[in-house]
Formats: C-alpha cells, structure tokens, sequence
C-alpha cells in the first residue's frame, strides 16, 4: 500500500512539473492554444517510439538501405504501418508546429518574459526541420537522393563558409555513404537529444512566465486542472492519434525507385516544407535564398521579441481589432503581389539577358530583390503614415507578409511545377 502511494506520487510529481494543480479558467480554453504545442509534443512522443522500432531493421548502407525498408515494409508485421506512422507524424509535426508558431506570435505571447521562450522556440522549429531533412534521406530512393542533392547544393551558397557546410553534411562532394551515415547519426542520435533538452527547456519556461498568455491582464476564476485542462488534453491526444492512424491506414508513404546518382528524376524537388526555398530559387540568385533572405527574416524574428513598446498587448489576438484588420489586408496584398512577381519574372523579365554585363549576383540577385523591396517599403510607408498603425502591428504585417509570401511560393512548387520544373496548370 505504501509502495503503491509512492508510485503514484511519482507519477503526480512528475505532472505537477508540467503544469500546476490550479489554473487561469481563460487560459485553458481550447481556442487559447488550440492544443497546438501539447500535440506537438505527443507528435514528438509517437516519433521517438515508432522511430527506436524502425531502428532494427534499417540498414545506413547505401546497397542495403533501401532493400531494408522493403523487407520492413513486405516481411515484417506491422512494418509498412509502423513507417507510415512515423511518416505521417513527422509531417504533421511540421505542420503544427508551424500553426503552433503562428498562434503565440499573433497572440503577441512572444515579449517580456516569453522572450526567452520564443528564441528557444526558434532553436525548436530549426531542430524540427533538421530532424525531418535528415529522415528524408534515410529511405534512399531517387526522392529523396534528390531532394538531398538540391538542398545541399542550396547550402554551397552560404558565403565563405557554404561550400564547407555542404561538404561537411554530405562527408564529402557528393551525396554518397559518408552523407547517409551523418544523416543516420543525426537523426537518430544527436537531434533526439538535442530536441528533448530544449523540449524540457521550453516547458520549463513556460511555467515560468506563468502559463500561458490570456487576454486578460488581471487573472479571473482559478479552476482545477485534472478536470479542466488535462480532460482537454486527453481529448485532443485521442483524436490526433486516430488522425495519424487513418492517414497511415489509408496512405502509404511514398518510396520511389532505389536512389541512383547517375539519372536524376524529373523534376526533381526538395521536401514539400523546403518548396517555398526551391520556388524562390528559380526567380532569384541563390545566395539570396541560402543566405541574405533567412539571415533577414532571422534576425527580424528575434528583434522583434525584443520590443518592449506600451502598445504590446500580450494575450490580444493580432494585437488589436484593427490590428487583425490590417493582417488580413497584408495577406491579401501579399498573396496577390507574390503571384504576379511569380508570372512577372517566369514570362516577361529577364534580369540575366538584359543585365549581361553585370555580375550574375547583380543581375539576378540585387536587381529582382530591389523591385520586391521597394513596392513593400512603399506600403509600409502607407500602413505607419496613412493608417497610424503602431509598431509592434506593422512589424507583425512585415511577418505576414513574409509567411503568406512564403505559403505561396511553397503552393505553386509543390502543385504547379511539373517536367524541368516548368509551370503548369
Ligand atoms: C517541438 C516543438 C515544440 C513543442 C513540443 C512545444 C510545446 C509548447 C507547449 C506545450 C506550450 C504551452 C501550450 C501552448 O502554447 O500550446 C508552448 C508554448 C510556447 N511555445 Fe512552444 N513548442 C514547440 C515549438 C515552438 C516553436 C518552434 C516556437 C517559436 C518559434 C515556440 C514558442 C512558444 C512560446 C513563445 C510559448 C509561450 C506561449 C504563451 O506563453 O502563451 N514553440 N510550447
């Protein structure tokens, strides 16, 4: 009996670390965080279990690799269902982590003492790519042999020290045993720790600010959290676990012909979340895609937890009514301006033939990068001036701008682009 309450006080401990016994009644509604970073973290759970199963019969060899994944998939019980349920987890992961991000910076949870948390979330969302990339390689077919020779050659882009990082991550010039290996080790070693040390990290800070933001500043009725919050949390686990086991059910994941370095295929295209990278890379040069836009978009995420401005209202969605306003209008903008650059710059500008004479960086780099920038300084000109928007909302349009731009770009990549990577409809 005394062995038993002991146990169970472990097991009570160990949820308390998570969350305290009472909480905010406003700050367990579903609509607060939709369950986005919980799932998450149950997304991360499901991978590590199926992933450690995948491990005993995965071979890093690159004659072996791809037979091994057949075998698991046609020998095995259970096996073609065990991958795609690591398939399809890992992808959802991208996707809520994405929605995840989405909700803390437009419910302006990422100041004061968020911040801290916010640029651990950045360390997070780059390891949750990383773990993604590196698992794409693993299958060895022409996908993703392919897929890993773009993104790689992206890398080589990087000034000074590009053609080193894609030497470094392929463990030499090209894609071959030596990149499977480090893939291998990356994924199923260093990034699983990597990811669980900042994992604990980023709880630890969450109620360390208190929980989770509200939009109230005062904080109403105290409710307990085994009845509100933790039912809630049983409920969304249940639900994405049927999510995950239908799509596994019903859609295998893909495995293509064994990889071969002497035929590429046709198109051949980065993972779907990398597509936006891909797309951006056929309109501009590609030391503005490896390099100058992410070290931009970077540095502007993390400068921008750093306001401290009086009009931040921490927990209000947007920032306010009228700052939901103008997101809708900088996404539309964006959506429709990112578009015609696409059809502008595929069909009727050609920076290369008319600048030949300037250095390709020039012609295809500065030149198509200035036409973007300066209608977009032009409307925020407009936003500051014309609409007395303040800070913090004008920086979260630019952002706006960024990710729908981004969502756009991705869209026509993954749907729109067929044989040699030409647009079709
Ligand atoms: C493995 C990935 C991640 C997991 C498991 C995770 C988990 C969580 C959880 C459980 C919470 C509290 C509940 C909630 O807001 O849903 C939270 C809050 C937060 N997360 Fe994440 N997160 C991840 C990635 C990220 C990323 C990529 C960012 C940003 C770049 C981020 C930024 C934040 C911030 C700022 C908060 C505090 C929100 C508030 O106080 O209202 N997280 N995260």
């Amino acid at each position: 009996m005394g062995n038993h309450k002991n146990k169970h006080s472990v097991v009570v401990k160990f949820l308390l670390h998570l969350h305290p016994k009472k909480v905010d009644e406003n700050a367990v509604k579903y609509s607060r965080t939709f369950g986005l970073g919980g799932i998450s973290a149950l997304l991360f759970v499901i991978l590590a279990t199926t992933g450690m199963m995948l491990r005993f019969s995965y071979v890093p060899v690159i004659d072996r690799a791809y037979e091994s994944i057949l075998d698991l998939q046609t020998y095995y019980i259970f096996g073609l269902l065990l991958r795609n349920i690591h398939y399809w987890s890992a992808n959802l992961m991208v996707v809520v982590v994405f929605l995840h991000v989405l909700r803390v910076f437009y419910s302006q949870s990422i100041y004061f003492e968020r911040r801290k948390n916010w640029l651990c979330g950045l360390v997070l969302l780059f390891l949750v790519l990383s773990f993604n990339f590196t698992g794409y390689l693993l299958p060895w077919d022409q996908l993703s042999f392919w897929a890993v020779t773009i993104m790689t050659e992206i890398l080589s882009y990087i000034p000074l020290i590009g053609t080193y990082l894609s030497v470094i991550l392929r463990g030499g010039e090209q894609v071959g045993q030596s990149t499977l290996m480090n893939f291998y080790v990356l994924h199923t070693g260093l990034l699983p720790l990597l990811m669980i040390v900042f994992m604990i990290f980023h709880f630890w800070l969450v109620r360390k600010a208190k929980g989770v933001t509200t939009s109230q500043p005062e904080r109403t009725k105290l409710v307990n959290v085994s009845s509100h919050l933790v039912r809630k949390e049983i409920i969304a686990a249940l639900a994405i676990g049927a999510l995950v086991m239908l799509l596994s059910l019903f859609f295998d994941a893909p495995l293509k012909d064994m990889a071969n370095s002497l035929v590429s295929s046709n198109p051949s295209k980065a993972p779907w979340y990398f597509m936006g990278l891909q797309e951006f890379l056929m309109h501009i040069h590609p030391s503005f895609v490896a390099f100058v836009l992410p070290v931009m978009v970077l540095s502007l995420l993390i400068y921008i937890s750093y306001q401290t401005s009086e009009s931040i209202n921490v927990g209000v969605w947007f920032n306010s009514k009228s700052g939901k306003k103008q997101m809708i209008k900088s996404a539309i903008s964006s959506f429709l301006f990112t578009l015609i650059l696409i059809f502008v710059t595929e069909y009727l500008l050609n920076f290369r033939g008319w600048f030949s004479s300037m250095p390709l960086i020039v012609s295809t780099g500065l030149i198509p990068f200035l036409l973007y920038l300066i209608p977009a300084v032009g409307y925020f000109w407009f936003l500051s001036r014309g609409k007395k928007s303040n800070k913090p909302e004008l920086l979260m349009s630019i952002v706006t701008i960024i990710i729908v731009s981004y969502i756009v770009m991705m869209s026509i990549g993954i749907w729109f682009r067929g044989e040699s990577m030409k647009l079709i409809f």
